[in-house]
Protein backbone atom coordinates (compact mmCIF):
# COMPACT_ATOMS: atom_id res chain seq x y z
CA UNK A 1 0.00 0.00 0.00
CA UNK A 2 2.94 1.94 -0.36
CA UNK A 3 3.72 1.97 -3.54
CA UNK A 4 2.53 4.88 -4.82
CA UNK A 5 -0.58 3.22 -6.37
CA UNK A 6 -3.79 4.91 -7.03
CA UNK A 7 -6.33 4.75 -3.57
CA UNK A 8 -9.67 6.30 -5.52
CA UNK A 9 -12.57 6.13 -1.90
CA UNK A 10 -15.73 7.46 -2.48
CA UNK A 11 -18.56 8.18 -0.23
CA UNK A 12 -22.43 7.91 -1.48
CA UNK A 13 -23.85 10.96 -2.78
CA UNK A 14 -26.05 12.58 -0.20
CA UNK A 15 -30.08 13.19 -1.25
CA UNK A 16 -30.40 16.95 -0.96
CA UNK A 17 -34.35 17.02 0.55
CA UNK A 18 -33.07 17.17 3.75
CA UNK A 19 -30.04 18.30 5.63
CA UNK A 20 -27.17 16.12 7.07
CA UNK A 21 -27.37 13.87 10.41
CA UNK A 22 -24.72 12.09 12.53
CA UNK A 23 -25.43 8.94 10.15
CA UNK A 24 -24.78 10.82 7.14
CA UNK A 25 -21.40 12.47 8.88
CA UNK A 26 -20.31 9.06 9.60
CA UNK A 27 -20.12 7.93 6.32
CA UNK A 28 -18.68 10.93 5.46
CA UNK A 29 -15.58 10.02 8.10
CA UNK A 30 -15.04 6.83 7.96
CA UNK A 31 -14.36 7.68 4.34
CA UNK A 32 -12.06 10.05 4.75
CA UNK A 33 -10.30 8.59 7.49
CA UNK A 34 -9.15 6.16 5.09
CA UNK A 35 -8.07 8.27 2.51
CA UNK A 36 -6.21 10.47 4.68
CA UNK A 37 -4.08 6.74 5.81
CA UNK A 38 -3.50 5.91 2.24
CA UNK A 39 -2.02 9.53 1.23
CA UNK A 40 -0.02 9.65 4.12
CA UNK A 41 1.06 5.82 3.29
CA UNK A 42 2.47 7.68 0.08
CA UNK A 43 -0.48 6.27 -2.43
CA UNK A 44 -1.72 8.47 -4.96
CA UNK A 45 -5.48 9.16 -2.59
CA UNK A 46 -8.21 10.53 -4.24
CA UNK A 47 -11.64 11.46 -1.98
CA UNK A 48 -14.92 12.01 -3.87
CA UNK A 49 -18.23 12.83 -2.10
CA UNK A 50 -21.03 14.90 -3.39
CA UNK A 51 -25.05 15.20 -3.22
CA UNK A 52 -27.62 13.28 -4.81
CA UNK A 53 -29.64 15.86 -6.41
CA UNK A 54 -31.96 14.35 -9.01
CA UNK A 55 -35.32 12.25 -9.02
CA UNK A 56 -39.13 12.39 -7.18
CA UNK A 57 -38.08 13.03 -3.60
CA UNK A 58 -35.96 16.09 -4.03
CA UNK A 59 -38.87 17.43 -6.56
CA UNK A 60 -41.66 17.15 -4.00
CA UNK A 61 -39.31 18.35 -1.18
CA UNK A 62 -38.44 21.41 -3.21
CA UNK A 63 -42.20 21.70 -4.21
CA UNK A 64 -43.85 21.50 -1.21
CA UNK A 65 -41.63 24.58 -0.22
CA UNK A 66 -42.39 26.77 -3.15
CA UNK A 67 -38.93 27.02 -5.33
CA UNK A 68 -37.36 25.04 -8.26
CA UNK A 69 -36.01 21.72 -7.31
CA UNK A 70 -32.62 23.28 -8.98
CA UNK A 71 -32.93 26.43 -6.31
CA UNK A 72 -33.70 23.51 -3.49
CA UNK A 73 -30.23 21.75 -4.46
CA UNK A 74 -28.60 24.99 -4.31
CA UNK A 75 -29.81 25.97 -0.83
CA UNK A 76 -28.94 22.46 0.81
CA UNK A 77 -25.70 22.04 -1.08
CA UNK A 78 -24.53 26.01 0.40
CA UNK A 79 -26.02 25.82 3.69
CA UNK A 80 -25.99 22.03 4.75
CA UNK A 81 -23.94 19.57 2.90
CA UNK A 82 -21.05 21.35 1.91
CA UNK A 83 -20.75 22.97 5.25
CA UNK A 84 -21.04 18.94 6.98
CA UNK A 85 -17.64 18.99 5.53
CA UNK A 86 -15.96 21.50 7.56
CA UNK A 87 -17.93 20.37 10.35
CA UNK A 88 -16.51 16.98 10.35
CA UNK A 89 -13.22 18.05 9.19
CA UNK A 90 -13.30 16.15 5.86
CA UNK A 91 -10.10 16.61 3.33
CA UNK A 92 -12.26 15.56 0.22
CA UNK A 93 -10.40 16.34 -3.42
CA UNK A 94 -14.05 16.68 -5.66
CA UNK A 95 -17.37 17.28 -4.31
CA UNK A 96 -19.54 16.18 -7.52
CA UNK A 97 -22.96 17.48 -8.18
CA UNK A 98 -25.42 15.47 -10.14
CA UNK A 99 -26.65 18.62 -11.94
CA UNK A 100 -23.07 19.75 -13.04
CA UNK A 101 -22.80 19.40 -16.50
CA UNK A 102 -19.50 17.20 -16.03
CA UNK A 103 -21.52 14.82 -14.54
CA UNK A 104 -24.61 14.85 -16.65
CA UNK A 105 -23.12 15.02 -20.17
CA UNK A 106 -21.00 12.22 -19.16
CA UNK A 107 -23.67 10.15 -17.68
CA UNK A 108 -25.58 10.58 -21.42
CA UNK A 109 -22.72 9.60 -23.15
CA UNK A 110 -22.65 6.22 -20.85
CA UNK A 111 -26.43 5.83 -21.18
CA UNK A 112 -26.11 6.27 -25.03
CA UNK A 113 -23.25 3.87 -25.24
CA UNK A 114 -25.39 1.26 -23.23
CA UNK A 115 -28.22 2.19 -25.75
CA UNK A 116 -26.13 1.31 -28.96
CA UNK A 117 -25.23 -1.59 -27.67
CA UNK A 118 -28.21 -3.23 -26.91
CA UNK A 119 -28.46 -3.16 -23.63
CA UNK A 120 -31.43 -0.91 -23.52
CA UNK A 121 -35.17 -2.07 -24.33
CA UNK A 122 -38.57 -0.33 -24.27
CA UNK A 123 -41.01 -1.43 -21.82
CA UNK A 124 -43.73 -0.69 -19.37
CA UNK A 125 -42.93 -0.94 -15.46
CA UNK A 126 -46.04 -1.69 -13.52
CA UNK A 127 -45.89 -2.35 -9.52
CA UNK A 128 -44.49 -0.84 -6.18
CA UNK A 129 -41.64 2.16 -5.69
CA UNK A 130 -40.66 4.19 -2.56
CA UNK A 131 -39.88 7.78 -3.27
CA UNK A 132 -37.68 7.98 0.26
CA UNK A 133 -35.77 4.85 -1.11
CA UNK A 134 -36.25 5.74 -4.77
CA UNK A 135 -36.86 2.15 -5.58
CA UNK A 136 -38.71 -0.49 -7.25
CA UNK A 137 -39.91 -2.70 -4.56
CA UNK A 138 -40.96 -6.13 -4.63
CA UNK A 139 -44.15 -7.76 -2.83
CA UNK A 140 -41.38 -9.26 -0.67
CA UNK A 141 -39.62 -5.67 0.25
CA UNK A 142 -42.88 -4.83 1.96
CA UNK A 143 -44.48 -5.13 5.45
CA UNK A 144 -47.72 -4.36 7.35
CA UNK A 145 -48.16 -0.78 8.62
CA UNK A 146 -48.74 0.14 11.93
CA UNK A 147 -50.37 3.33 13.51
CA UNK A 148 -51.77 5.85 10.98
CA UNK A 149 -51.04 3.18 8.14
CA UNK A 150 -52.57 -0.27 9.90
CA UNK A 151 -54.15 -2.22 6.98
CA UNK A 152 -51.40 -1.37 4.08
CA UNK A 153 -48.37 -2.04 2.79
CA UNK A 154 -45.53 0.01 3.67
CA UNK A 155 -41.78 0.35 2.64
CA UNK A 156 -39.67 -1.39 5.56
CA UNK A 157 -37.03 1.16 5.84
CA UNK A 158 -39.19 4.31 5.42
CA UNK A 159 -42.64 2.77 7.79
CA UNK A 160 -44.93 4.53 4.46
CA UNK A 161 -47.05 3.49 2.23
CA UNK A 162 -45.14 2.99 -1.46
CA UNK A 163 -47.11 4.02 -4.18
CA UNK A 164 -48.32 1.92 -7.36
CA UNK A 165 -46.43 2.90 -10.58
CA UNK A 166 -47.88 2.23 -14.33
CA UNK A 167 -45.23 3.47 -16.40
CA UNK A 168 -43.59 3.32 -19.65
CA UNK A 169 -40.01 2.56 -19.27
CA UNK A 170 -36.71 1.91 -20.71
CA UNK A 171 -34.89 -0.95 -19.70
CA UNK A 172 -31.71 -2.23 -18.55
CA UNK A 173 -30.91 -6.03 -19.53
CA UNK A 174 -29.63 -6.37 -15.72
CA UNK A 175 -30.57 -9.87 -15.75
CA UNK A 176 -28.23 -10.65 -18.54
CA UNK A 177 -25.70 -10.33 -16.19
CA UNK A 178 -26.56 -12.72 -13.39
CA UNK A 179 -23.99 -15.57 -14.18
CA UNK A 180 -20.63 -12.47 -14.90
CA UNK A 181 -21.24 -11.14 -11.22
CA UNK A 182 -21.59 -14.29 -9.57
CA UNK A 183 -18.21 -15.62 -11.16
CA UNK A 184 -16.81 -12.13 -9.73
CA UNK A 185 -18.37 -12.31 -6.27
CA UNK A 186 -16.23 -16.12 -6.33
CA UNK A 187 -13.16 -14.94 -8.08
CA UNK A 188 -12.87 -11.85 -6.25
CA UNK A 189 -14.29 -12.06 -2.49
CA UNK A 190 -12.73 -8.95 -1.13
CA UNK A 191 -15.22 -7.27 -3.81
CA UNK A 192 -18.13 -7.02 -0.96
CA UNK A 193 -17.33 -6.86 2.14
CA UNK A 194 -17.82 -7.53 4.99
CA UNK A 195 -18.40 -10.96 4.92
CA UNK A 196 -22.21 -11.07 6.04
CA UNK A 197 -22.92 -8.14 3.07
CA UNK A 198 -21.12 -10.17 0.87
CA UNK A 199 -22.94 -13.68 1.58
CA UNK A 200 -26.49 -11.42 1.35
CA UNK A 201 -25.43 -9.87 -2.06
CA UNK A 202 -24.69 -13.57 -3.76
CA UNK A 203 -27.72 -15.38 -2.37
CA UNK A 204 -29.83 -11.98 -3.50
CA UNK A 205 -28.18 -12.85 -7.29
CA UNK A 206 -28.78 -16.33 -7.13
CA UNK A 207 -32.41 -15.71 -6.88
CA UNK A 208 -32.23 -14.56 -10.39
CA UNK A 209 -31.96 -10.63 -11.06
CA UNK A 210 -34.96 -8.75 -13.32
CA UNK A 211 -34.01 -6.29 -15.92
CA UNK A 212 -34.25 -2.78 -14.48
CA UNK A 213 -36.73 -0.03 -15.33
CA UNK A 214 -33.62 2.62 -15.88
CA UNK A 215 -36.18 5.76 -16.65
CA UNK A 216 -39.27 7.72 -15.84
CA UNK A 217 -41.72 9.13 -17.80
CA UNK A 218 -43.96 11.05 -15.30
CA UNK A 219 -41.95 13.97 -13.78
CA UNK A 220 -39.14 15.49 -15.71
CA UNK A 221 -36.72 17.06 -12.87
CA UNK A 222 -33.84 14.18 -13.81
CA UNK A 223 -31.49 13.96 -16.67
CA UNK A 224 -32.48 13.58 -20.24
CA UNK A 225 -32.38 10.11 -21.96
CA UNK A 226 -30.17 10.94 -24.73
CA UNK A 227 -32.80 9.79 -27.77
CA UNK A 228 -35.85 10.41 -25.79
CA UNK A 229 -36.36 13.49 -23.77
CA UNK A 230 -40.04 12.61 -22.82
CA UNK A 231 -37.92 10.50 -20.07
CA UNK A 232 -35.58 11.63 -17.33
CA UNK A 233 -33.17 8.99 -16.27
CA UNK A 234 -33.93 6.75 -13.30
CA UNK A 235 -31.97 8.79 -10.22
CA UNK A 236 -29.94 5.58 -8.94
CA UNK A 237 -28.64 5.06 -12.46
CA UNK A 238 -28.07 8.56 -12.69
CA UNK A 239 -26.58 9.01 -9.44
CA UNK A 240 -24.54 5.59 -9.49
CA UNK A 241 -22.36 7.09 -12.68
CA UNK A 242 -21.41 9.93 -10.73
CA UNK A 243 -18.14 7.87 -9.40
CA UNK A 244 -17.15 7.73 -13.06
CA UNK A 245 -17.95 11.48 -14.57
CA UNK A 246 -16.12 12.94 -11.33
CA UNK A 247 -13.21 10.62 -12.38
CA UNK A 248 -12.85 11.97 -15.81
CA UNK A 249 -15.10 9.09 -17.94
CA UNK A 250 -16.08 10.83 -21.08
CA UNK A 251 -13.69 14.03 -20.65
CA UNK A 252 -10.31 13.52 -19.28
CA UNK A 253 -9.03 9.57 -20.10
CA UNK A 254 -5.79 10.03 -18.71
CA UNK A 255 -7.65 10.77 -14.99
CA UNK A 256 -10.10 8.86 -15.41
CA UNK A 257 -6.86 5.57 -16.24
CA UNK A 258 -5.13 6.90 -13.23
CA UNK A 259 -8.14 6.95 -10.89
CA UNK A 260 -10.58 4.04 -11.66
CA UNK A 261 -11.23 1.43 -10.06
CA UNK A 262 -12.83 2.94 -7.10
CA UNK A 263 -13.31 1.99 -3.49
CA UNK A 264 -16.82 2.26 -2.56
CA UNK A 265 -18.05 3.45 1.35
CA UNK A 266 -21.79 2.92 1.67
CA UNK A 267 -24.43 2.41 4.14
CA UNK A 268 -25.24 -1.31 4.09
CA UNK A 269 -29.18 -0.04 2.92
CA UNK A 270 -27.74 0.60 -0.65
CA UNK A 271 -25.59 -1.92 -0.88
CA UNK A 272 -27.16 -3.61 -3.49
CA UNK A 273 -27.41 -1.00 -5.67
CA UNK A 274 -23.23 -0.43 -5.09
CA UNK A 275 -22.80 -4.45 -5.45
CA UNK A 276 -25.46 -5.73 -8.08
CA UNK A 277 -26.91 -2.61 -10.56
CA UNK A 278 -23.56 -0.63 -10.42
CA UNK A 279 -21.00 -3.61 -11.54
CA UNK A 280 -23.44 -4.65 -13.91
CA UNK A 281 -24.01 -1.16 -15.39
CA UNK A 282 -20.13 -1.09 -15.65
CA UNK A 283 -19.87 -4.62 -17.29
CA UNK A 284 -22.06 -3.78 -20.23
CA UNK A 285 -20.50 -0.61 -20.77
CA UNK A 286 -16.97 -2.51 -21.13
CA UNK A 287 -15.34 -0.77 -18.02
CA UNK A 288 -13.95 -2.44 -14.86
CA UNK A 289 -16.19 -3.01 -12.32
CA UNK A 290 -15.39 -1.10 -8.78
CA UNK A 291 -12.21 -2.41 -6.50
CA UNK A 292 -14.50 -3.62 -3.80
CA UNK A 293 -17.65 -2.31 -2.09
CA UNK A 294 -17.69 -1.68 1.46
CA UNK A 295 -20.97 -1.75 3.24
CA UNK A 296 -21.04 -0.10 6.91
CA UNK A 297 -23.72 -0.77 9.70
CA UNK A 298 -25.92 2.20 10.30
CA UNK A 299 -26.11 4.46 13.72
CA UNK A 300 -29.30 3.65 15.62
CA UNK A 301 -31.72 5.37 18.31
CA UNK A 302 -33.91 3.23 20.12
CA UNK A 303 -32.94 0.08 17.97
CA UNK A 304 -33.62 1.83 14.89
CA UNK A 305 -31.56 3.31 11.71
CA UNK A 306 -31.10 7.33 12.95
CA UNK A 307 -33.47 9.05 10.54
CA UNK A 308 -34.69 12.54 9.59
CA UNK A 309 -38.01 11.20 8.30
CA UNK A 310 -38.18 9.49 11.22
CA UNK A 311 -37.32 12.90 13.51
CA UNK A 312 -34.38 10.80 15.23
CA UNK A 313 -31.67 12.60 13.46
CA UNK A 314 -28.80 14.18 15.26
CA UNK A 315 -27.30 17.06 13.47
CA UNK A 316 -23.56 16.54 13.82
CA UNK A 317 -22.75 20.42 15.33
CA UNK A 318 -24.61 19.10 18.11
CA UNK A 319 -21.90 17.30 19.26
CA UNK A 320 -18.71 19.06 17.72
CA UNK A 321 -20.02 22.43 19.15
CA UNK A 322 -19.15 20.96 22.44
CA UNK A 323 -16.44 18.16 21.75
CA UNK A 324 -14.95 19.57 18.57
CA UNK A 325 -14.50 17.35 14.87
CA UNK A 326 -11.94 15.27 16.53
CA UNK A 327 -13.46 13.87 19.35
CA UNK A 328 -16.78 13.14 16.37
CA UNK A 329 -13.99 11.35 14.58
CA UNK A 330 -12.62 9.17 17.42
CA UNK A 331 -16.05 8.46 18.61
CA UNK A 332 -17.75 6.77 15.62
CA UNK A 333 -14.32 5.05 14.24
CA UNK A 334 -13.01 3.61 17.75
CA UNK A 335 -16.55 2.67 19.24
CA UNK A 336 -18.24 0.68 16.29
CA UNK A 337 -16.75 -2.38 14.76
CA UNK A 338 -17.08 -1.09 11.19
CA UNK A 339 -19.68 -2.87 9.77
CA UNK A 340 -21.75 -3.49 12.27
CA UNK A 341 -24.49 -1.31 13.67
CA UNK A 342 -23.37 0.89 16.84
CA UNK A 343 -26.02 2.55 19.21
CA UNK A 344 -24.95 6.40 19.86
CA UNK A 345 -25.00 7.65 23.48
CA UNK A 346 -24.31 10.96 25.09
CA UNK A 347 -22.46 8.73 27.78
CA UNK A 348 -20.64 6.70 26.12
CA UNK A 349 -19.30 9.59 23.66
CA UNK A 350 -18.47 11.68 27.13
CA UNK A 351 -17.26 9.00 29.10
CA UNK A 352 -14.57 8.03 26.24
CA UNK A 353 -13.85 11.33 25.70
CA UNK A 354 -12.73 11.75 29.49
CA UNK A 355 -11.11 8.60 29.65
CA UNK A 356 -9.48 7.96 26.31
CA UNK A 357 -9.10 11.23 24.70
CA UNK A 358 -8.57 13.71 27.53
CA UNK A 359 -6.96 11.54 30.37
CA UNK A 360 -5.51 8.70 28.25
CA UNK A 361 -3.70 10.66 24.98
CA UNK A 362 -4.05 14.40 25.85
CA UNK A 363 -2.59 13.85 29.50
CA UNK A 364 -0.29 12.05 28.31
CA UNK A 365 1.03 14.31 25.45
CA UNK A 366 0.68 17.26 27.91
CA UNK A 367 2.81 15.69 30.82
CA UNK A 368 5.65 14.39 28.72
CA UNK A 369 5.67 17.52 27.25
CA UNK A 370 5.68 19.83 30.48
CA UNK A 371 8.64 17.52 31.74
CA UNK A 372 11.08 18.02 29.18
CA UNK A 373 10.14 21.89 29.30
CA UNK A 374 11.04 21.51 32.95
CA UNK A 375 13.86 19.18 33.08
CA UNK A 376 15.21 19.70 30.34
CA UNK A 377 14.61 23.35 29.69
CA UNK A 378 12.64 21.90 26.48
CA UNK A 379 15.41 20.73 24.58
CA UNK A 380 14.57 17.01 23.57
CA UNK A 381 17.52 14.84 24.99
CA UNK A 382 19.94 12.31 22.90
CA UNK A 383 20.53 9.41 25.17
CA UNK A 384 22.93 6.55 23.91
CA UNK A 385 22.04 3.88 26.52
CA UNK A 386 18.80 2.26 26.63
CA UNK A 387 17.03 -0.15 29.29
CA UNK A 388 14.53 -3.49 27.97
CA UNK A 389 11.48 -1.00 29.61
CA UNK A 390 12.57 1.61 26.64
CA UNK A 391 13.40 -1.56 23.76
CA UNK A 392 9.64 -2.52 24.60
CA UNK A 393 8.38 0.99 24.03
CA UNK A 394 9.75 1.24 20.99
CA UNK A 395 9.01 -2.89 19.81
CA UNK A 396 5.36 -1.52 20.69
CA UNK A 397 5.35 1.24 18.11
CA UNK A 398 6.87 -0.94 15.52
CA UNK A 399 3.70 -3.53 16.21
CA UNK A 400 1.08 -0.70 16.39
CA UNK A 401 2.45 0.65 12.84
CA UNK A 402 2.22 -2.60 11.16
CA UNK A 403 -0.97 -3.90 13.22
CA UNK A 404 -2.17 -0.60 12.15
CA UNK A 405 -1.73 -0.43 8.56
CA UNK A 406 -2.51 -4.12 7.89
CA UNK A 407 -6.56 -3.10 9.82
CA UNK A 408 -6.53 -0.53 7.55
CA UNK A 409 -5.82 -2.82 4.63
CA UNK A 410 -8.90 -4.67 5.43
CA UNK A 411 -10.78 -1.82 6.27
CA UNK A 412 -11.10 -2.59 9.64
CA UNK A 413 -10.53 1.06 11.25
CA UNK A 414 -12.00 0.37 14.80
CA UNK A 415 -9.29 -2.05 14.60
CA UNK A 416 -6.16 0.39 13.57
CA UNK A 417 -7.14 2.70 16.19
CA UNK A 418 -7.29 -0.23 19.20
CA UNK A 419 -3.88 -1.00 18.13
CA UNK A 420 -2.61 2.32 18.50
CA UNK A 421 -4.48 2.87 21.83
CA UNK A 422 -2.26 -0.03 22.72
CA UNK A 423 0.85 2.21 22.22
CA UNK A 424 -1.02 4.76 24.76
CA UNK A 425 -1.73 2.78 27.62
CA UNK A 426 1.91 1.44 27.40
CA UNK A 427 3.74 4.93 27.16
CA UNK A 428 0.96 5.84 30.23
CA UNK A 429 2.06 2.58 32.25
CA UNK A 430 5.59 3.48 31.20
CA UNK A 431 5.67 7.14 32.99
CA UNK A 432 4.26 5.29 36.09
CA UNK A 433 6.69 3.12 36.08
CA UNK A 434 9.62 4.77 35.45
CA UNK A 435 8.52 7.51 37.76
CA UNK A 436 10.88 10.43 35.97
CA UNK A 437 9.63 13.06 38.37
CA UNK A 438 11.53 10.89 40.94
CA UNK A 439 14.53 10.60 38.52
CA UNK A 440 14.96 14.28 37.84
CA UNK A 441 15.50 14.87 42.11
CA UNK A 442 18.73 13.17 41.73
CA UNK A 443 21.56 13.94 39.48
CA UNK A 444 23.26 10.41 39.54
CA UNK A 445 20.19 9.73 37.59
CA UNK A 446 20.07 12.17 34.77
CA UNK A 447 21.64 9.96 32.26
CA UNK A 448 18.51 7.61 33.45
CA UNK A 449 16.19 10.67 33.33
CA UNK A 450 17.53 11.34 29.88
CA UNK A 451 16.41 7.60 28.33
CA UNK A 452 12.74 7.77 29.65
CA UNK A 453 11.87 11.36 28.23
CA UNK A 454 13.43 11.13 25.02
CA UNK A 455 11.76 7.21 24.85
CA UNK A 456 8.37 9.30 25.77
CA UNK A 457 8.85 12.04 23.21
CA UNK A 458 9.32 9.58 20.44
CA UNK A 459 6.60 7.36 21.38
CA UNK A 460 4.73 10.71 21.05
CA UNK A 461 5.48 11.27 17.98
CA UNK A 462 4.75 8.21 16.69
CA UNK A 463 1.06 8.52 18.15
CA UNK A 464 1.02 11.73 16.60
CA UNK A 465 1.81 10.25 12.76
CA UNK A 466 -0.45 7.38 13.54
CA UNK A 467 -3.06 9.06 14.54
CA UNK A 468 -3.36 11.96 12.26
CA UNK A 469 -5.84 10.89 10.30
CA UNK A 470 -8.23 10.27 13.06
CA UNK A 471 -7.85 13.33 15.10
CA UNK A 472 -6.19 15.75 12.96
CA UNK A 473 -6.47 18.77 14.70
CA UNK A 474 -5.18 17.58 18.02
CA UNK A 475 -1.98 15.68 16.42
CA UNK A 476 -1.35 18.70 14.59
CA UNK A 477 -0.92 20.59 17.39
CA UNK A 478 0.89 17.96 19.02
CA UNK A 479 3.78 17.58 15.92
CA UNK A 480 4.13 21.48 16.21
CA UNK A 481 4.97 20.90 20.10
CA UNK A 482 7.16 18.19 19.56
CA UNK A 483 9.47 20.25 17.18
CA UNK A 484 8.41 18.06 13.94
CA UNK A 485 10.08 19.03 10.80
CA UNK A 486 7.90 19.33 7.71
CA UNK A 487 3.61 18.93 7.78
CA UNK A 488 2.62 16.04 9.85
CA UNK A 489 0.69 15.30 6.90
CA UNK A 490 3.63 14.69 4.74
CA UNK A 491 4.74 11.76 7.60
CA UNK A 492 5.12 8.65 6.01
CA UNK A 493 2.55 6.33 8.29
CA UNK A 494 3.67 2.93 7.48
CA UNK A 495 7.02 4.37 8.72
CA UNK A 496 5.71 6.28 11.85
CA UNK A 497 7.94 4.63 14.38
CA UNK A 498 10.95 5.29 12.30
CA UNK A 499 9.91 9.41 12.85
CA UNK A 500 13.28 11.52 13.32
CA UNK A 501 12.01 13.75 15.80
CA UNK A 502 12.76 17.33 16.65
CA UNK A 503 15.21 18.99 18.57
CA UNK A 504 13.26 21.11 21.48
CA UNK A 505 9.63 21.29 21.91
CA UNK A 506 7.63 23.97 23.10
CA UNK A 507 4.39 24.47 25.71
CA UNK A 508 1.16 22.24 24.68
CA UNK A 509 -2.22 23.69 25.47
CA UNK A 510 -4.62 20.88 26.46
CA UNK A 511 -5.27 18.53 23.96
CA UNK A 512 -9.06 17.49 24.54
CA UNK A 513 -9.90 20.31 27.74
CA UNK A 514 -12.28 19.17 30.22
CA UNK A 515 -16.26 19.52 29.57
CA UNK A 516 -17.81 20.81 32.50
CA UNK A 517 -21.52 21.32 30.86
CA UNK A 518 -23.93 18.75 30.84
CA UNK A 519 -24.71 17.93 27.49
CA UNK A 520 -27.64 15.78 26.29
N1 LIG B 1 -28.41 9.25 -2.63
C1 LIG B 1 -28.28 7.91 -2.17
C2 LIG B 1 -26.89 7.38 -2.43
C3 LIG B 1 -26.46 7.40 -3.85
S1 LIG B 1 -24.83 6.84 -4.06
C4 LIG B 1 -24.65 6.68 -5.69
C5 LIG B 1 -28.55 7.86 -0.66
N2 LIG B 1 -28.44 9.01 -0.01
S2 LIG B 1 -28.72 9.21 1.54
O1 LIG B 1 -28.49 10.61 1.77
O2 LIG B 1 -30.03 8.73 1.87
O3 LIG B 1 -27.74 8.31 2.32
C6 LIG B 1 -26.38 8.44 2.15
C7 LIG B 1 -25.62 7.54 3.08
O4 LIG B 1 -25.90 7.85 4.44
C8 LIG B 1 -25.93 6.06 2.90
O5 LIG B 1 -24.71 5.33 2.87
C9 LIG B 1 -26.68 5.71 4.13
O6 LIG B 1 -26.50 4.38 4.49
C10 LIG B 1 -26.03 6.65 5.13
N3 LIG B 1 -26.86 6.77 6.30
C11 LIG B 1 -28.09 7.33 6.40
N4 LIG B 1 -28.56 7.11 7.66
C12 LIG B 1 -27.65 6.41 8.37
C13 LIG B 1 -27.54 5.96 9.68
N5 LIG B 1 -28.50 6.12 10.56
N6 LIG B 1 -26.38 5.34 10.04
C14 LIG B 1 -25.33 5.19 9.20
N7 LIG B 1 -25.40 5.61 7.95
C15 LIG B 1 -26.58 6.13 7.49
O7 LIG B 1 -28.83 6.80 -0.15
Amino acid sequence: MSDGSSFYITTPIFYVNDVPHIGHAYTEVAADVLARWHRQAGDDAWLLTGTDEHGQKILRTATANGVTPKEWADRLVETAWKPLLQIVDIKNDDFIRTTDERHEVNAQKFLQHLYDAGHIYTGEYEGFYCVGCEEYKQPSDLIDGTGEFAGQQVCAIHSIPVELLHEKNYFFRMSTFADQLLALYEENPDFVQPAAARNEVISFVKQGLSDLSISRSSFDWGIKVPWDDSHVVYVWFDALLNYITAAGYGHDDEKFSRLWPATHIVGKDILRFHAVIWPAMLLAAGIEVPRRVFGHGWLLVGGEKMSKSKLTGIAPSQITDTFGSDAFRYYFMRAISFGQDGSFSWEDLSARYQSELANGFGNLASRVIAMVVRYCDGEIPTPTVFTEDDELIRATEKRATDAAGDAISRLAIHEAIAAIWELVDELNGYITSQEPWALAKDPADRARLEAVLFTAVRGLGTLAVLLSPVVPQATAKLWQALGGTGELTDQRIDRAWQWTGGTHVSPLEALFPRIEATVG
